[in-house]
């Protein structure tokens, strides 16, 4: 089966994405994610990447979908995927249009994270992590006991570059212009699309995303 998390940055695909495979046991794709460990890496990809991301804009096309094409030919067929921040333009989802069938998948259904950009920029100018043990917080809804430091490790915690309230705004046009549209190009027949209002807590969206996929698409 092929889930796609579908929304605007800092609604909630990484939270409910990784709610999802942990209780299904799937596997999950997550663009942005690769993308930051190929930086990380310092990496070809990662040096390619960098200037796009830090400015809010998409990293091209061919790039992303050669690294989408390699992830999930290593993917066993019997495995569930979810796909979190991938595609995000039409090229992106034509192309996954044409690869999934080469794997013997199609898309089973898109969940589309909904919530008002205020709520948005706010939630990603919260968001912290810690660069030693990876756990993530959030200042406003998560905080650690002791200001911007890690609960676990004592060190400062750190923001993605690409967090500022500034760039969060860009990638929101972004957002509008390249990736919504793609609700449509579902809608047209391709695949069914569940719609899930993300402005509400943690567990209720997560249990409102179960619940969908169960009565929809019969997961579980
Ligand atoms: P990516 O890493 O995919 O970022 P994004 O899509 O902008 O999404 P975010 O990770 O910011 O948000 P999210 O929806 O996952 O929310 P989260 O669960 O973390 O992409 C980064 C960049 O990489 C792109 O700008 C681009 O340059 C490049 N890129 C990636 N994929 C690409 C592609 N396919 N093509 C081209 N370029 C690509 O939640 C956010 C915060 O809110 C967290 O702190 C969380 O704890 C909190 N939160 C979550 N849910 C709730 C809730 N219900 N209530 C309160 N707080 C909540």
């Amino acid at each position: 089966m092929v889930v796609i998390l579908l929304g605007p940055p800092g609604v909630g695909k990484g939270t409910q994405g990784r709610l999802l495979v942990g209780a299904l046991g799937w596997e999950r794709l997550v663009t942005g994610e690769l993308l930051r460990e190929a930086r990380r890496q310092g990496t070809e990809l990662g040096k390619k990447a960098q200037a796009y991301m830090d400015a809010g804009d998409l990293v091209p096309d061919d790039v992303i979908v050669a690294l989408v094409k390699e992830w999930l030919a290593g993917i066993p067929g019997e495995i569930g995927v979810v796909f979190d921040g991938f595609p995000r333009t039409a090229p992106q989802a034509d192309a996954l249009s044409r690869s999934l069938p080469e794997v013997g998948r199609s898309v089973d259904g898109v969940v589309v994270l909904e919530a008002p950009d205020d709520v948005l920029v706010k939630r990603i100018a919260g968001r912290r992590s810690c660069a030693r043990c990876g756990r993530a917080y959030n200042v406003h809804y998560d905080p650690p006991q002791r200001e911007e430091t890690c609960d676990a490790c004592g060190v400062l915690l750190d923001q993605r570059k690409d967090d500022t309230p500034a760039t969060v705004r860009h990638r929101l046009d972004v957002y509008r212009e390249m990736t919504e549209p793609l609700i449509a190009y579902y809608e047209s027949g391709l695949a069914p699309v569940l719609r899930v209002d993300g402005n509400r807590p943690q567990e209720v969206v997560r249990e409102a995303v179960w619940q969908t996929l169960v009565e929809e698409l019969e997961v579980g």
